[in-house]
């Protein structure tokens, strides 16, 4: 059975006073979580030092927004891998499609982070999804393989996580439909070869689509973006039930 991960992506939100007020709501609204599920929340770089100390004694680890493939070097901006660490971070996201469409971020780069990641004993959330335009062409599954085949290159499917993230979906209120999004994830799933890789779904995931959403047998888990920023909301996200077949 594999183990759902529910995770929490902030972007460029909450300060360090911010991030501490929400630990305080968040964890006892969470409170005991079934064993079935993991609860993972990722804060901008500033942030993540006050959250994991807010977080301490919690089930709830913590993950890194990006990660350089270096340890260290003259790459202004970025971080890298033991400097995570030194943090309790256990996770990544690589490959978000706002660091591709901004900065430019290709496969190869993504596939490099993802490594060095696992190399340091984190796990890659890795994240794929096809544009509108892509989609509306036919090409949106020619689209994800590539991501899938490049981005997973040299990585263990054991320690890794695959966020299916439609980029038409994300932050507009447009969810994929549970039953599509569920068939993109099959997709995914043998085409990383894998039967157990955890394979998320992300794209305006929130309270009232999340049963839903988990119901699904290929979906895994969520990456959650705007409703993660309220702790009752993603409280109620992580709470997510899935009624029981008859
Ligand atoms: P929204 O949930 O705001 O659509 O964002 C999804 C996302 O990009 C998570 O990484």
């Amino acid at each position: 059975m594999r183990q759902a991960v529910i995770a929490g992506n902030w972007k460029m939100h909450m300060t360090c006073a911010e991030a501490r007020a929400y630990a305080a709501a968040f964890l006892p609204l969470l409170g005991e979580l079934p064993g079935d599920r993991e609860v993972v929340l990722a804060p901008p770089f500033t942030a993540i030092s006050a959250l994991s100390e807010a977080l301490a004694g919690s089930a709830v680890r913590i993950a890194s927004q990006n990660v350089h493939w270096d340890d260290v070097g003259a790459y202004t901006g970025m971080i890298s891998a033991p400097m995570l660490l030194e943090h309790g971070v256990s996770h990544t996201i690589v490959g978000h499609s706002e660091p591709r469409k901004y900065y430019s971020e290709t496969d190869e780069q993504i596939n490099l982070r993802a490594r060095t990641a696992q190399k340091s004993g984190m796990i890659p959330i890795l994240c794929v999804g096809e544009s509108d335009s892509q989609r509306e062409a036919g090409e949106a599954e020619r689209v994800i393989r590539r991501q899938v085949d490049q981005g997973l290159e040299g990585l263990d499917p054991t320690q890794l996580v695959v966020a299916y993230e439609p980029i038409w979906a994300i932050g507009t209120g447009k969810t994929c439909g549970a039953e599509e999004a569920n068939r993109l994830c099959g997709l995914i799933r043998g085409w990383v070869g894998y039967d157990d890789v955890i394979i998320q779904y992300g794209g305006s995931v929130k309270a009232e689509n999340i049963d839903l959403l988990m119901a699904q047998p290929d979906i895994d888990g969520v990456l959650v973006g705007g409703a993660s920023l309220d702790p009752a909301g993603f409280a109620r996200i992580a709470r997510y039930q899935v009624p029981v077949a008859a």
